[in-house]
């Protein structure tokens, strides 16, 4: 068995593990990351588009905030369009000044890659069988297989940011961790396509053949998603479905305007909301998907798995610079303080836009209410517009 030793280990190299990665090396802090499959294969998978500030505030301090301030696109408000109206609320001015970018995942995971591959840092690829282990001693360790053998990695703290169906939220006791889910009865049919964006600005559209999404990647790609049932699979819908399908669910005069080109990629997502506690067990610390999944309403899955990184990186500097470990005690508190209001605000828009298949007239009414209640009360703008550019860390 080869033994290598640094001083955090950290599962899974997705957005979550590659940012504090890149983090910690510009503070002098040692970390390997073991990622099951290959580069390629995570550059592949076309998910979350628009990033909070604290977000694009992290990419900063990381260092890779370069090609996003040349490439990605500040925007200053979102369309909601709901009863025959395009109602848009002004994220600036309804929260002080603050905005969104839109620059894709896959774009930001590039960029971390390429960072950490600058500064010659350790993310070993096709990890198999990766296994945190001794998770209660002060000399934790991970195993993995690559090529035939066995290797360990010697470390004083383990990061899980292994996503959903990682190792690591499993290697928690059961009786000591407490999953809390809720299941949504659709999904979310996304296209990626190269064409000119429906809107300068996203529309996420509420209608009664259920909810539409207009966004983008970039003023020549597009990101479009539809609302779709379980049962339904990306085979069953030709790119002509798809577009004529969007176009259905939107404004008239977006419809009109819609430029609709081949796919590029095509992919159905469930919607769930999952919260496990505690998010941190001995020297495991879990961050991202690993505890926490949203559904995509609201664009809050990839930006709660900064804050994590963000709350990670603090406690781990200050044990490591000042001997301070308050930080990394508090971890899981302050972490899911976060999280549940990043839940709250995802589990509310998904209501408010989409249609489930056993809504009654009262709740229908309800939904409209509460869309009229928000676009007559700058109180309700503002709560929206906070949440959406992202709550304080
Ligand atoms: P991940 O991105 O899942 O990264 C985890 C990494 O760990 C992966 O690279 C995986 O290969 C690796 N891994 C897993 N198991 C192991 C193991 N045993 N050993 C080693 N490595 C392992 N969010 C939005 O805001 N908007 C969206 O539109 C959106 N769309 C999404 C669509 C889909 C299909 C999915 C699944 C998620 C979507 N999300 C979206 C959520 C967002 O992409 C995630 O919140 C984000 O990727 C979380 O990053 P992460 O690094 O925590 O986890
Ligand atoms: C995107 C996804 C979201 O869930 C969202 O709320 C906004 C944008 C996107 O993929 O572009």
């Amino acid at each position: 068995m080869s033994e290598i030793t640094t001083q955090v280990a950290i599962i899974g190299g997705g957005p979550s593990g590659l940012l504090l990665s890149q983090l910690l090396h510009r503070q002098g802090i040692a970390s390997v990351v073991l990622e099951r499959q290959t580069r390629d294969y995570v550059l592949g998978r076309i998910r979350a588009g628009v990033l909070e500030r604290g977000f694009v505030e992290l990419m900063r301090e990381a260092g890779c905030a370069g090609r996003m301030e040349a490439e990605g696109e500040v925007h200053h408000g979102v369309y909601l369009a709901h009863q025959g109206r395009m109602d848009r609320v002004d994220l600036a001015a309804a929260a002080n000044g603050a905005t969104v970018m839109v620059y894709g995942q896959t774009e930001v995971t590039r960029d971390l890659y390429a960072a950490r591959e600058a500064m010659g840092g350790t993310v070993i690829h096709l990890a198999d069988k990766v296994q945190p282990q001794e998770l209660k001693s002060d000399k934790p360790f991970v195993t993995y297989e690559k090529d035939g053998e066995t290797h360990r990695v010697n470390c004083d703290f383990i990061i899980g940011a292994d996503g959903f169906h990682g190792v690591s939220r499993k290697s928690i006791p059961a009786d000591v961790l407490r999953e809390y889910e809720k299941v949504y009865p659709f999904g979310w049919l996304g296209v990626l396509s190269e064409t000119k964006p429906a809107s300068p600005e996203l529309i996420y559209a509420r209608h009664e053949r259920g909810f539409a999404l207009c966004s983008m990647r970039s003023q020549v790609l597009s990101r479009y998603y539809i609302q779709v049932p379980l049962t339904d699979n990306v085979e069953d819908w030709s790119d002509d479905a798809f577009w004529s399908e969007l176009k259905a669910r939107l404004p008239q005069e977006v419809a009109e305007g819609l430029q609709t080109g081949p796919s590029i990629e095509k992919s159905i997502a469930p919607l769930r909301s999952f919260v496990a506690e505690p998010m941190r067990y001995g020297q495991l610390f879990l961050a991202g998907d690993a505890a926490h999944i949203v559904p995509p309403t609201g664009a809050k899955g990839l930006n709660s798995a900064a804050s994590d990184i963000y709350y990670l990186y603090h406690g781990l500097r200050d044990h490591y610079q000042n001997g301070d470990s308050a930080g990394l005690d508090s971890y899981s508190e302050k972490a899911l303080a976060r999280v549940w209001k990043a839940e709250r605000f995802s589990w509310w828009m998904t209501n408010l836009l989409h249609r489930f298949p056993d809504m009654s007239e009262a709740d229908l009414r309800l939904q409209c209410a509460d869309l009229d209640y928000l676009f007559s009360s700058e109180a309700a703008q503002a709560s929206m517009a906070e949440n959406y550019v992202g709550l304080p860390y």
